[in-house]
């Protein structure tokens, strides 16, 4: 912490050896008042949370976080927030590890076409608009995805893998928060086409052909971009454009 060059990002940190998941603690946590900027670690997570239900594993080594956000924008822009953390992690791996990184939309970054970080952003809305927005950022550090179940396995892995090392996670965590403030400041001035320009370079759905399961049907497109929502825009077979708010998107290689 003493070494963190933040403005607020990380100022108020709360680590714990273990938690159920990051994301709930912060949201606890924001209820009760805990200021923008405020980070939870955990050292590992009994029940970590994916997107969509799923269950996230948190063992040891792994870097298991949350930023507490109170953004003064509109709920439609929360989803922003994703995007901005993905490439914040995406320059992050980039600059420290040398890693050639992509991002799959919404918010899993590869590396080659094995997902080494997710993130899972929660918001709190009421009528009167935004109250809180967590963001809880999972990577794959030092952890071995060999002990993974069989179904995730193939499709992930980690930067000890990547590396043949093992890195240490405070000082990547402390190049991710300057980085993740200064996307982060860019944003609250109004500055998103910079960080959606920044997504769309380290995109590798853009331009791929994907399939997007919406209300249980499969839609297959081609992702042609991205609105200022970040919402993603698909070229269907037929010419027709259709937008994708959010939904499990696999990259289709056929
Ligand atoms: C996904 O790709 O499905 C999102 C994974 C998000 C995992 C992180 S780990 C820290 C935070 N706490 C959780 O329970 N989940 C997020």
């Amino acid at each position: 912490q003493r070494n963190l060059a933040t403005e607020y990002i990380g100022h108020e940190i709360h680590h714990y050896s273990e938690v159920d998941s990051t994301n709930n603690v912060a949201k606890e946590l924001a209820e009760k008042g805990s200021p923008e900027g405020t980070i939870i670690t955990a050292e590992s997570q009994r029940s970590g949370k994916g997107r969509r239900g799923k269950k996230w594993i948190s063992p040891h080594g792994g870097v298991w976080m949350t930023i507490i956000l109170r953004p003064d924008i509109p709920t439609s822009q929360a989803p922003l927030l994703t995007l901005l953390t993905g490439v914040a992690v995406a320059e992050t791996l980039k600059r420290e590890c040398n890693l050639d990184v992509g991002i799959k939309w919404p918010n899993d970054i590869l590396i080659g076409d094995k997902k080494v970080c997710g993130i899972l952003t929660e918001a709190s809305a009421s009528k009167r608009g935004l109250d809180y927005v967590v963001v809880g950022i999972g990577i794959d550090l030092n952890v071995n995805v060999d002990d993974f179940p069989p179904e995730l396995r193939e499709g992930a892995t980690s930067l000890q893998r990547e590396l043949e090392k093992e890195i240490s996670g405070v000082k990547l965590v402390q190049n991710f928060l300057l980085n993740f403030e200064n996307f982060y400041n860019d944003f609250k001035n109004g500055q998103f086409q910079h960080i959606l320009n920044q997504w769309r370079r380290l995109s590798t759905t853009i331009g791929s052909t994907v399939e997007v399961q919406k209300r249980g049907r499969t839609v297959r497109g081609e992702a042609v971009g991205i609105t200022k929502e970040g919402v993603l825009i698909l070229e269907m077979p037929d010419g027709s454009l259709r937008k994708i708010i959010s939904g499990e998107c696999t990259h289709f290689k056929g």
